[in-house]
């Protein structure tokens, strides 16, 4: 990874993948965007497309600028791809990069390539939120991680150093005000209206706690609750019945159309 990264390979095209895949291809990088199966990849790269359709409607990008980042990915179903890139991420959801240690997903390479291996871990949605957290590994070299302070630069984001602890520095802070405002609507304290316009208005947040845990995912909230409550312990981590028996429904949020709202937003869901 030491030297300049030039072309990205990304595993996963979903919703932190697809934004990943656009971000790196907007700065000149080649993209290439695993999924096993091939349409999935092109889904994602369909993602990218409307996404850069909606920047050009607002004037933000050229029609050719947006040709150009577009052409530069490429969708595949072949992992072995993988082995022309200078830097692999993989954009995998709750139950790996936004919360387990790097040092024991490191364990699965190779000793020799452990220096290498790093968190770097973005938010969603990718292309707007300026934020990276980076994650050093026990045995992530300095080379490694000056590589992907420089990348992070050259896409715009903001650079935060975690310590290799579960959940790193956001979803530390993020989940128990998740957690906690799940319980508050389980007991009945507030709706999931009134629970959101709190933080929503009171606080001046983008999004209230019930309508951004169901942008993230349920299940992807869940599983990084799981981490934290088994990595650190605590009431604060644990994951709420409420979050549990949504998951169990299968109603996932925004991406299964039913979570704490029901998508596109119109009532309240049951549940609690
Ligand atoms: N992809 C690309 N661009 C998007 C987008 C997407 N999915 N969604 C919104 N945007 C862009 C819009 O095009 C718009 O751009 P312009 O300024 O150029 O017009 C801008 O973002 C604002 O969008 P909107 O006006 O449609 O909507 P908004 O003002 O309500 O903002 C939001 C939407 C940016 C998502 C905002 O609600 C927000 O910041 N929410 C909080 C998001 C957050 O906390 N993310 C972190 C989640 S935690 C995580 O990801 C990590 C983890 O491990 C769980």
């Amino acid at each position: 990874m030491e030297g300049a990264i030039e072309r990205v390979f990304v595993a996963g095209a979903g919703l932190m993948g697809h934004g990943i895949a656009q971000v790196h291809a907007a700065i000149g990088r080649t993209v290439t965007l695993y999924e096993p199966d091939l349409e999935r990849a092109e889904g994602g790269r369909d993602r990218i497309a409307a996404n850069l359709e909606r920047s050009v409607s607002k004037g933000r990008l050229t029609r050719e600028e947006a040709d150009t980042t577009l052409a530069r990915i490429e969708p595949t179903a072949d992992l072995g791809r993988a082995a022309d890139a200078d830097l692999v991420i993989e954009a995998i959801f709750a139950t790996n990069t936004s919360s387990i240690a790097i040092h024991r997903l490191a364990e699965a390479v190779d000793e020799a390539r452990r220096p290498r291996f790093v968190g770097m871990h973005f938010f969603s949605p990718v292309p707007v939120m300026p934020l990276i957290e980076l994650i050093r590994g026990r045995d992530t070299s300095d080379a490694t991680i000056e590589a992907i302070r420089t990348l992070a630069s050259d896409l715009g984001k903001h650079v935060i150093v975690s310590g290799d602890k579960p959940g790193f520095i956001v979803n530390r802070i993020l989940m128990p005000f998740l957690a906690e405002s799940m319980r508050a609507y389980e007991q009945g304290i507030g709706t999931a209206e009134d629970i959101d316009a709190g933080a929503r208005i009171g606080l001046n947040h983008p999004m209230g706690p019930l309508e951004l845990a169901d942008f993230i995912g349920l299940d992807v909230c869940l599983g990084i609750m799981r981490v934290l409550d088994d990595g650190i312990g605590g009431e604060r981590f644990r994951a709420p019945r409420v979050l549990e028996e949504l998951v169990a429904a299968g109603n996932l949020g925004q991406k299964t159309g039913q979570g704490f709202y029901t998508y596109p937003r119109t009532a309240q869901a049951s549940g609690g």
